[in-house]
C-alpha cells in the first residue's frame, strides 16, 4: 500500500481537495468545455458519467496493479471556486543496487524501492492564463518528492504549448522520447530538490 494518500494541499491562492464522488456535481459544468480536449483526448462528460469516473477513480486499480491513483481538485482559495484538477500515477521503478562498502563487506542488496509518478494538470476555460495550473502543479511536485515519489513525468502532445511551458515552468525537461500516442515525454531531472 502507497503510505501516503492525497490529502488536502494548500498554496498562497488555491486549494488541492483529494477527489471525492460528489465533486462530479460541480465539476460537470466546469469541465464542460470541447476545447479542454483538444491534446488530451475524449469529450466532456455529464454529470452522471463523470460521477461514475469518479468512482473509478476513487476506488483506484485492483492492487495487483502496485499502481496508485491520486487525484484533487483545484479550488480557488478565496470564493472555493473549483477552477480544475491535477493527477499523479505512482508506480514502483525498476529498484537499484545499494553497494556496501568493502570495509564492511562488499555486499550487493536491492536499493530502497523506487517510485515513479506520471502528473497532469487540466484548469477550465475561464480560469487558465492566471498561473494556476503552474502553481497547482509545483505544489503537487513538492508534495509527492516529499512523499516517496523520486521520478517525476509527464506526457504533453507536441502542440499543446500552454502545457510545455507550465511542464518547462515546473523544472522538467522534455527528454526527446515520445509515447506510442505521439506525445513527448518530460521529466524532472534527477537530483532536483523540491521547491
Ligand atoms: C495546460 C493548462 C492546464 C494550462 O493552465 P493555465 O492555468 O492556463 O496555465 P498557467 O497559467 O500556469 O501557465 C500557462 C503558460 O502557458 C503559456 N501559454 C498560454 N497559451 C499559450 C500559447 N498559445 N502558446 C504558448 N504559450 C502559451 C502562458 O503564457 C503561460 O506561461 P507564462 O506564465 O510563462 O506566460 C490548460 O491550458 C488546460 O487545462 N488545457 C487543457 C487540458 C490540457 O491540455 N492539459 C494538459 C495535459 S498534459
Amino acid at each position: 500500500m502507497y503510505g501516503p494518500l492525497a490529502e488536502t494541499i494548500r498554496t498562497q491562492r488555491l486549494v488541492l481537495e483529494p477527489l471525492a464522488v460528489h465533486h462530479a456535481d460541480e465539476m460537470a459544468p466546469v469541465l464542460d468545455d470541447r476545447r479542454l480536449h483538444r491534446y488530451i483526448g475524449g469529450e466532456p462528460l455529464t454529470r452522471d458519467e463523470l460521477r461514475a469516473r469518479y468512482a473509478h477513480l476513487v476506488a483506484g486499480p485492483a492492487p495487483f496493479h502496485q499502481e496508485y491513483w491520486l487525484n484533487w481538485i483545484v479550488r480557488r482559495a478565496r470564493d472555493r471556486q473549483a477552477v480544475g484538477y491535477v493527477r499523479a500515477t505512482v508506480t514502483p521503478a525498476a529498484r537499484g543496487f545499494t553497494v556496501t562498502p568493502p570495509s564492511t563487506g562488499s555486499t550487493v542488496r536491492p536499493g530502497p524501492p523506487r517510485r515513479i509518478a506520471s502528473v497532469a494538470w487540466v484548469i477550465a476555460m475561464p480560469y487558465q492564463g492566471f498561473g494556476f495550473a503552474t502553481e497547482a502543479a509545483r505544489v503537487l511536485l513538492d508534495w509527492l518528492l516529499a512523499h516517496g515519489v523520486h521520478d517525476v513525468v509527464a506526457t504533453v502532445h507536441p502542440d499543446n504549448r500552454p502545457s510545455a511551458a507550465v511542464a518547462a515552468k515546473l523544472g522538467l525537461r522534455r527528454t526527446g522520447e515520445t509515447t506510442g500516442d505521439g506525445e513527448d515525454v518530460w521529466r524532472l531531472p534527477h537530483g532536483t530538490p523540491p521547491t
